[in-house]
């Protein structure tokens, strides 16, 4: 990417779920290297996330992958000129974990730290691709707990289209996955189990399809799909026949919606990205109707969409550099006295400031 005011290896920390990433981003030669590691096995059992466990194993992980990090790209930490690390929303213990690391890192070496806003991170990782959208772009945000349409004009500069008014895309996933005994999470299970199976078999409704505006609404979806399981399915097809059912509602309206926005906005790109925008029958649905429309579809790369470090160096290395090209100075800078740090469990997207623009306050 262009325009930065010089080289800049930053080390992005992504702790705020169940995912310890890790990853260093040069500002001129790229992403250098990262390690994942996903806590899905142990969260199985329990059906979902466990904060408390999450919290723990961030612990564990974080060190040895930050080494790892370091040695694939040949770079000493002396070497690390800013420290990015997901702030928030996200659980508060696991977030901490980050944070705390984070920030001791930054202290230790006497490096900026910048706390990065998570779904910022999706939002603007299809920028990494080696075709990057340009701005202005719609994005289709659909992350575990968002689904939001926005008109992406720059870093930082967001307006919201619509979103969900209550549960998001990933949520009808999970917790249609968990009705039919599937594991979690329950996107990528559902979409196993819709290989085998057709959708127009049950008639599962498409939420807000025609509402006339972009908003979603996916909570009538998995009551929908309760009350067919609980008139009983007869054979293994029939759960692949409703999986596949619950894919192609969720798909058809995520569809629709974006086609929408990025005609009333007046714009030719949409860029996908959060953990649902891994789904291959989304992709194929928007590439097919996008194709249609003459609109240009941007989707990151499967391991990028879901959570990861190297969406968290990037972000932080361009609000860093948008900062410096303004003269601004980064809004957290160390060398300084580590007197706490901040995490920010729930934190709206909509109240991220422009670069050089302060924060407002918790
Ligand atoms: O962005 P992400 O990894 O974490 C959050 O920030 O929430 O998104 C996780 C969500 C979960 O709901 C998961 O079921 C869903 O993304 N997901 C998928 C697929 N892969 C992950 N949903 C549908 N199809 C997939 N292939
Ligand atoms: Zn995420």
């Amino acid at each position: 990417m262009g325009g930065y005011t010089r080289p800049m290896l930053t080390l992005g920390i992504e702790t705020s779920c169940d995912e310890t990433g890790v990853a260093l981003y040069d500002s001129q030669r790229g992403l250098l290297g990262q390690a994942l590691h996903s806590q899905v096995a142990m969260h199985e059992r329990y059906g979902g996330v466990v904060p408390e466990l999450a919290s723990r194993d961030h612990i564990r992980r974080i060190v040895p992958l930050t080494r790892q990090v370091l040695q694939e790209a040949d770079c000493t930490l002396a070497q690390v000129d800013a420290i990015a690390y997901t702030e928030g929303p996200g659980l508060a213990g696991a977030l901490l974990v980050g944070a705390a690391v984070g920030t001791a890192l930054g202290y230790a070496l006497g490096k900026p730290t910048i706390g990065v806003h998570h779904l910022e991170g999706h939002l603007l990782s299809p920028l990494l691709s080696a075709d990057p959208p340009a701005f202005p772009f719609v994005a289709l945000l659909v992350s575990g707990g968002h689904t939001q349409l926005l008109k992406v004009e720059a870093v930082g500069v967001y307006t919201l289209l619509g979103e969900s008014v209550d549960d998001a895309a990933g949520e009808a996933f999970d917790k249609s996955a968990k009705l039919l005994g599937l594991g979690y999470p329950g996107g990528p299970a559902i979409a196993r189990l819709a290989e085998q199976g057709h959708s127009g078999r049950f008639g599962l409704p498409r939420p807000k399809l025609h509402s006339g505006d972009l908003d979603f609404s996916f909570s009538g979806l998995k009551t929908a799909v309760a009350t067919r399981i609980a008139r009983g399915l007869p054979d293994d097809q029939a759960r692949a026949d409703l999986a596949c059912e619950v894919q192609t509602a969720i798909v058809e309206v995520l569809v629709a919606k974006s086609m929408a926005a990025v005609q009333a906005c007046g714009l030719r790109t949409l860029v996908i990205a959060g953990g649902v925008s891994a789904n291959r029958h989304l992709r194929a649905q928007l590439d097919a109707h996008a194709l249609r429309q003459g609109i240009r579809v941007h989707c990151p790369e499967p391991a990028l969409c879901t959570d990861n470090g190297a969406m968290i160096a990037f972000a932080g290395a361009l609000r860093l550099q948008a900062e410096a090209a303004l003269a601004q100075p980064a809004p957290i800078t160390a060398p300084r006295a580590v007197t706490g740090f901040d995490i920010r469990p729930r934190w709206p997207l909509s109240s991220l400031p422009r670069p050089g623009e302060n924060r407002a306050s918790n």
